[in-house]
């Protein structure tokens, strides 16, 4: 039973990340960092270690509700983002999903059309909702400045897991099964596109006041195969949503798009572009200003991890970059756990007051 109602009316006014989103560029720019909670900070550590397994811990409310709100209380984000992880998905659809630790997550893996049978969307609510009520908790405790970011993978990146087994070097398997049979493929995509929507809208109605949608094998696709994977997935997530939640901000991370970016926006017509590290700051503002969109991004986590001079500077210069466009500061992909706390300190000093030192 839940302890916390969803659907509670709360303005939104005074969130700075939402300020882009409505067309106004923010001196300093709002920043949160994808994967904020996590190993890297040892109060995560101890609520892991109390949990069990990582998925104990995302389904249940009251610790992944306390996960959450560390890196707000030690940092002061602009955003929390929801803790939780993008192959829940391919757990409530009943695959087998194990995190082993150090190894990453194992799943049985998916390998032709007649197996999606096993796979039931009808079963999903019971463990969406334990997420729905981690939003809701998350809402009711959060600064009220505070923005709240939902999430979700998006369908190719969730099926190159699921087909896949892992993570893997190239997407061999789930490219492959694409090129095998199409169609079954495209079942797979459908039923993922589709419980995707309901995440997310729960997690809109509970509370999150933008979403994201990760794409982080989007690179592994060739161009004629990008429209069909990646852009028309996305573009009927954004259309379902926006359709039931008109002006919640959705922003796509499709990581590696490169010279797709432009197309990728194109067709998606996402609120927001999650630059990754590659992207580079021109071409960051070009598409800030031509897309009409609100660029976010790109320190690279493995310089935050290094910290030092060279990590400020480039946060300087991202900065700089920036100036006058609709930007949110972020990575250009999660922290990693090796990220000493007091360089994310630093790093939101300096975007928050970048001519001090
Ligand atoms: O703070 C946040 O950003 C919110 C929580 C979050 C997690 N995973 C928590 C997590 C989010 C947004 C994700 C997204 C996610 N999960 C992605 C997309 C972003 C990206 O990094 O490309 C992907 C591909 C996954 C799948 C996944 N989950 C992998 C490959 C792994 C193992 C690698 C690792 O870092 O251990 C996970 C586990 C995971 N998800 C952890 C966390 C904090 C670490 C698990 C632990 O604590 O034992």
């Amino acid at each position: 039973m839940s302890i916390v109602s969803l659907d509670q009316p709360e303005s939104s006014a005074g969130r700075r990340l939402l300020e882009p989103f409505k067309g106004r560029a923010l001196a300093p720019p709002p920043i949160w960092l994808m994967r904020q909670a996590g190993r890297y900070l040892p109060e995560y550590r101890e609520i892991r270690a109390k949990a069990g397994g990582f998925l104990d811990l995302c389904y249940t409310p009251s610790l992944a509700a306390e996960v959450t709100l560390q890196p707000i209380r030690r940092f002061g984000f602009d955003a929390a983002i929801l803790f939780s992880d993008i192959l829940v998905v391919a757990d409530a659809l009943g695959q087998r999903v194990e995190f082993v630790d150090g190894e990453g997550p194992k799943l049985a893996p998916l390998s032709s059309a007649g197996e999606l049978r096993q796979l039931n969307p009808g079963s999903v609510a019971a463990k969406f909702g334990l997420i729905f009520e981690t939003v809701a908790r998350v809402r009711q405790d959060l600064p009220r400045e505070t923005a709240l970011i939902g999430f979700c993978g998006a369908p190719w990146t969730v099926a190159t897991y699921m087909v896949g087994g892992g993570t893997s070097v190239d997407q061999a398997e789930a490219r492959s099964w694409a090129y095998r049979d199409p169609d079954g493929f495209e079942s797979l995509i459908a039923i993922l596109a589709e419980v995707s929507v309901e995440y997310l809208d729960g997690q809109a109605r509970a509370g999150s006041d933008a979403v994201q949608i990760f794409d982080s094998w989007a690179g592994s696709l060739p161009d004629d195969e990008f429209e069909r994977w990646v852009i028309a997935p996305t573009a009927s997530i954004v259309r379902t949503l926006r359709a039931r939640h008109p002006g919640l901000p959705v922003i796509g991370f499709p990581r590696g798009a490169g010279h797709n970016a432009q197309r990728y926006l194109a067709g998606t017509e996402l609120d927001g572009f999650g630059c990754d590290t590659q992207m580079p700051l021109g071409a960051m503002r070009r598409l800030a200003q031509e897309a009409r969109t609100v660029v976010q991004g790109n320190l690279d986590p493995l310089l935050l991890a290094a910290g030092g001079a060279r990590m400020e500077a480039r946060a300087r210069a991202i900065v700089e970059a920036m100036a006058g466009a609709r930007f949110i500061f972020n990575l250009g992909h999660g922290i990693v756990p090796a990220t000493p706390p007091e360089n994310v300190a630093r790093l939101v000093e300096i975007v928050r007051a970048p001519g001090t030192s």
